[in-house]
């Protein structure tokens, strides 16, 4: 076995851990999972779930890592027995699971960097979708993001992960921001926060129902839980770091990005006239290619844009092929780097459903929908309710011991992490697996069966 690595730094993990968090999540989930969602009062939803599930199921992970200092399948069969493993397994396989599609939308964006660069998509932004959507550009797009994220994670934690996401996650919030302030000034920015920022509580208590299963779910997907990447990376972390005040970070960090992404995107549909409500998953990037196609200095705000989107995806992908590399030099002799490999050619062979299927003409990949689905609403929420299960409930009182190491004089709030993590966080999970089990095989249209 190969000797474990560690941080160099704080600061180190937090940008690693905050580089995981921002994603394609925040930046273009977010948007349309708000639009979709009637608006603002999605954003209360969202911002309920990361607080009060979100967080404490955080924390849950970075005990199990950080307490182990192993990978995440050795991290449960170290604390509870041989048949806790299957925690890790069913996380291991999420994780996995979710990155065979990102990177398909990781080599979307990628074409769109490039094609904001040459103008590309500028007569045409619909006939550019179709085009990079799927088929063999997809293929080729889906390999050269992998490529890089494979480059990054051989390099190894201090001399790879470490250091490109300390350039990378700098780069997005000052792109970011400049990006935000410049769509401040564009017509449509009243209306644009307006429709973000502003809840309607009637429509809040009316759709409370169907709102509350893609809050949580979202807020599971945007921290990076359920997939290991959590434990994994808290298992680099020393026993002085106090977990609370880096989860803290961690979690108003993602959701400030979150936030600005929003400000960056609705102002400028609102000033182009497109209707949010229409723009789901692909449209989103049809919508924003439009905008700049039609906006003065297009070429340089979209390869901003996209370049940002780009950054941010592929450090969330570093981090769960992190996952698997962990796993596999804790276990074997091999290299690092041939490990990043070999977990990058699974990888790319479980994306190609995804990168192929050419769905609707102009449409959205089908498969790629299903996998989206199957992740959001079965397998997150089951992955992080096997970790709270067993955080709360079997762990217990070595969970607080464990947060506690690091942060004198948090004894009381260790505790009553311990009760949210018992009663709300299962509670909240359990309903939202409940609620996303029957939208995925026991309505009319279920969507585990849509693609056959
Ligand atoms: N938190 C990430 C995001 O918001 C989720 C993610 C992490 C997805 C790692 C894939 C890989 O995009």
């Amino acid at each position: 076995m190969v000797e474990r690595e560690t941080w160099a730094t704080r600061v180190g993990f937090l940008v690693a851990a905050i580089g995981s968090a921002v994603g394609l999540g925040n930046l273009w989930q977010f948007p349309f999972k708000t639009a979709a969602n009637g608006g603002a009062a999605f954003v209360v939803f969202y911002l309920i779930a990361v607080t009060l599930i979100g967080f404490p199921a955080l924390l849950a992970e970075f005990v199990v890592g950080r307490r182990t200092r192993r990978n995440v399948v050795g991290a449960f069969e170290d604390l509870g027995g041989p048949g806790w493993r299957v925690v890790g397994g069913v996380a291991l396989f999420t994780g996995f699971w979710i990155l065979s599609y990102y990177n398909v939308v990781g080599g979307w964006v990628l074409r769109y960097v490039l094609g904001s660069a040459t103008g590309a998509y500028f007569d045409d932004p619909g006939a550019y979708l179709s085009a990079v959507a799927s088929g063999p550009e997809a293929v080729a797009a889906q390999l050269l993001f992998l490529a890089m994220a494979v480059g990054i994670v051989a390099m190894g934690i201090e001399n790879g992960i470490e250091k490109a996401t300390k350039v990378m996650v700098p780069s997005i919030v000052v792109l970011m921001l400049a990006l935000a302030a410049w769509a401040l000034t564009l017509g449509g920015a009243a209306d644009g926060l307006a429709y973000f920022l502003s809840p309607d509580v009637g429509s809040l208590v009316d759709n409370a129902w169907t709102v509350v299963p893609d809050a949580v779910g979202q807020a599971f997907f945007t921290l990076s839980l359920g997939m290991g990447i959590m434990v994994t990376y808290a298992s680099y972390v020393g026993e002085d770091d106090s977990l609370p005040v880096d989860g803290g970070v961690i979690v108003v960090s993602n959701t400030l990005i979150g936030v600005l992404a929003g400000v960056v995107v609705f102002p400028i549909l609102f000033a182009e006239g497109i209707d949010p409500a229409t723009s789901g998953p692909t449209a989103l990037f049809e919508a924003m290619a439009a905008a700049f196609a039609s906006l003065p200095a297009g070429r340089l705000l979209g390869v901003v844009f996209f370049g940002v989107v780009a950054l941010a995806a592929l450090s969330s992908a570093i981090s769960l092929l992190e996952v698997a590399v962990s796993y596999a030099t804790d276990n074997t002799d091999a290299s690092r780097p041939t490990l990043a490999v070999g977990a990058g050619v699974v990888l790319f062979l479980l994306g190609l459903p995804s990168a192929l299927d050419t769905g609707e003409p102009g449409g959205f990949s089908a498969w790629f929908v299903w996998f989206d689905a199957i992740a959001y609403k079965l397998l997150l929420p089951l992955s992080v309710l096997l970790v709270v299960v067993f955080v709360g409930w079997v762990l217990g009182r070595d969970a607080v011991a464990e947060l506690r190491e690091g942060s004198p004089g948090s004894d009381g709030l260790a505790t009553v992490w311990l009760w949210t993590l018992r009663l709300i966080v299962l509670g909240g999970i359990i309903v939202t697996l409940r609620l996303g089990i029957g939208s995925l095989f026991l309505a009319e249209d279920a969507a585990f069966f849509a693609p056959f």
